[in-house]
């Protein structure tokens, strides 16, 4: 088990970047597969998620090569390629792998199944099932497939007309993956501006797949999508443990290259803005198909501000961090809206606000968010990062304002998203040393 132990003092100074985006590297490896060629992938995130997903990819028959563990080639097999796996489909701890492969795999003329770790079984899949039985999909799960393990029999799709009834890129990813393989469009419409690199992926690579506003739709490919050749752009969901750092902790100033900043991601820099603080994009241009920019922050004045509606979908997996800010922010500042953080990796209302009131923060549950009142200065607390990536982060950014020497025990799970998240802290100041 890795410990991080980290103390307050250092000032945050220098350039960095942040590794690959997450969901555009699952997706990157996915369609690679489905295309006709080699599509050539770099700035892969090389996570323990995304590892997953490349494992996944190769038991369907897809060849994938790694030039290095960031870049990849991958040998697509076509559109109707994919083969039946010898075993069943490990998906790990990864939502991602899990919701968006269902729906791969609902239209394919093989049986498939579908587990992963103890917390992916306890996470909900119903939300993915449901529409792709809507579709004709022939799929079985734990609770009338409400939870993995899944199985999956072939089946003939029919396009279906489905109203998301939650903001999520997983479930619009997985109904219009789906609808690739049926027979007809299909049209999703979605409530909030959940992240649209699936659309903007399939449509690079010539997948019928169009937009208008808040709808998506698909249909069967006439034609061979053609193969990618990208570097996927630095995660801003990473990026945003450095944001809150550089921010709170005093006399820094930080320069993130790379980041990709499409709006349906830069929710948290927008609420960090909003609370204060100082945050400058540079050097905007296109990567991969993505908007990227540099970005700068520096120590702000924090004020709290109250956020919910359609801005929460896209900061969902900032929340944990965002509320590290507001401990150190001037007032009050409350999430609302946020239900979906109760089944993420853990319950993130209540990993969050527990972990956070060992450092004494004040901050309060809500059924759909929580409130937090500062500023307060943390204290240094054993704190535990519950098999969660995200909140091990936010844990050790609280760390680094607190009085003492904070620990985060069960941090190697850091390396889902972030690999190397603890070298990047050191190399800008930090003050952290990990202990195995
Ligand atoms: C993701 C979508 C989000 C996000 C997750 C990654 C994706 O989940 O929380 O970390 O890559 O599509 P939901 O779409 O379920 O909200």
């Amino acid at each position: 088990m890795t410990k991080l132990i980290l103390q307050a003092g250092g000032a945050l100074t220098g350039h960095c970047s942040v590794p690959g985006d997450k969901s555009i590297s699952h997706r990157a490896v996915m369609f690679g597969g489905l295309a006709e060629g080699v599509s050539h992938v770099r700035g892969f995130l090389d996570g323990g998620d995304c590892r997953t997903t490349v494992a996944l990819m190769r038991a369907l028959g897809v060849q994938i090569d790694e030039v290095s563990p960031t870049e990849m080639l991958i040998h697509g097999r076509g559109f109707r390629g994919l083969q039946e796996p010898a075993t069943v489909l490990d998906c790990g701890n990864s939502g991602t792998t899990i919701r968006l492969v269902v729906g791969l795999l609902a239209g394919q003329d093989f049986t498939s199944f579908l587990t992963g770790s103890e917390q992916i079984r306890r996470r909900p899949m119903g939300r993915v099932v449901k529409p792709l039985r809507g579709m004709g999909a022939d799929i079985l799960g734990r609770q009338d497939g409400n939870y993995a393990p899944l199985g999956i029999r072939p089946a003939r799709l029919r396009g279906v007309e489905y109203d998301l009834p939650i903001a999520s890129a997983q479930v619009k990813s997985c109904v219009l993956l789906a609808g690739l393989y049926a027979n007809g469009l299909t049209v999703v419409r979605e409530p909030g501006p959940a992240r649209d690199h699936t659309e903007r992926m399939l449509m690079a690579m010539g997948a019928p797949i169009s937009v208008a506003g808040r709808t998506v739709m698909s249909e069967s490919p006439r034609h061979a999508l053609k193969p990618l050749d990208i570097t996927v752009p630095g995660d801003m969901s990473s990026a945003a443990f450095l944001l809150v750092a550089a921010a709170i902790a005093p006399d820094s100033r930080i320069m993130i290259t790379g980041v990709g900043v499409n709006p349906t991601r830069t929710g948290i820099v927008d609420a960090l803005q909003a609370m204060g603080a100082e945050i400058v994009y540079h050097n905007r241009r296109d990567q991969a198909g993505e908007p990227v920019a540099d970005i700068e922050v520096s120590t702000s004045a924090l004020h709290g501000a109250t956020f919910g509606g359609d801005a929460i979908v896209t900061m969902i997996d900032e929340l944990p961090v965002l509320a590290v800010a507001a401990t150190q922010a001037q007032g009050r500042t409350v999430v609302r809206n946020a239900a979906e953080l109760r089944v993420k990796e853990t319950d993130r209302i209540a990993t969050t606000v527990g972990e956070l009131r060992k450092m004494g923060a004040r901050i309060e549950p809500t059924h759909d968010g929580f409130i937090i009142d500062g500023p307060t200065r943390l204290r240094a607390a054993p704190t535990e990062a519950h098999g969660d990536h995200r909140l091990a982060m936010a844990l050790a950014v609280a760390g680094l304002v607190a009085e003492g020497r904070t620990v985060v025990y069960g941090a190697e799970v850091t390396s889902d998203s972030f690999p190397g998240f603890e070298f990047t802290l050191q190399a800008l100041g930090a003050d952290l040393v990990v202990e195995e």
